[in-house]
């Protein structure tokens, strides 16, 4: 898929304020650091729609960006921040909760999980309270770049294994580098097959 247009919409905190449902939407969602924000850049080829940070904590938003006048990519703040309060750990929750239970036009959340590690307790418990919600999601594998193939093959399996006891049907899995644009198009064309339903 090309991506002729990309314009960031608007920033909040609540859905209400969220554009119109009226387009298909995806959002992606990880830990703190994982690369959501340079994810949604790399897809769009644009250097800085999203902004990024080596800082973990940088999006506090939830953010909406219209591709293609035709659907919307929404960067959300990211989990599992040590140094974040109890109480704005407890205001993300509520936020992100109501966001993806809610909204009607979100047809797919990427989860990301950073491919150098094997699998974590909160991703793994993210994703359980995603199925247990039905809500529909991708794993993405971030920073591919970083480490061996070899290494990369045998945390996925780590993850397909993890899953199989829990899950009838394992979700797509897709590693992709923000570096070197690896796993770009397969995102896309997920997107466009997602879109067209
Ligand atoms: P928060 O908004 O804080 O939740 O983080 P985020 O998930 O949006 O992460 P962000 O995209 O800001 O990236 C975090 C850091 O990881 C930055 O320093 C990025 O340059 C780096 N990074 C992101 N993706 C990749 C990748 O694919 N490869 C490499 N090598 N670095 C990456
Ligand atoms: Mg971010």
């Amino acid at each position: 898929m090309k991506i002729k247009s990309a314009n960031f919409v608007i920033s909040n905190t609540d859905i209400s304020k969220c554009p119109k449902a009226d387009k298909a939407e995806f959002a992606f969602i990880g830990r703190s650091n994982v690369g959501k924000s340079s994810l949604i850049n790399c897809l769009t080829e644009r250097k800085s729609l999203a902004k990024t940070s080596s800082t973990p904590g940088k999006t506090q938003l939830i953010n909406h960006f219209e591709i293609n006048n035709n659907w919307y990519l929404v960067d959300l703040p990211g989990y599992g921040y040590a140094k974040v309060s109890k109480t704005s750990r407890s205001k993300w929750g509520k936020m992100i909760e109501e966001y993806l239970k809610k909204r009607e036009n979100l047809l797919c959340t990427f989860v990301l999980v950073d491919s150098r590690h094997e699998p974590q307790k909160v991703d793994m418990e993210f994703m359980n309270w995603m199925g247990k919600n039905g809500i529909p999601f991708v794993i993405i594998f971030t920073k591919s770049d970083k480490q061996s193939h070899t290494k990369l093959q045998s945390n996925i399996a780590k993850y397909r294994k993890i899953m199989r006891k829990n899950w009838e049907e394992l979700p797509t899995m897709i590693a992709t580098s923000s570096d070197d644009g690896r796993g770009r198009e397969d995102v896309l064309d997920f997107i466009e097959e997602v879109a067209e339903g």
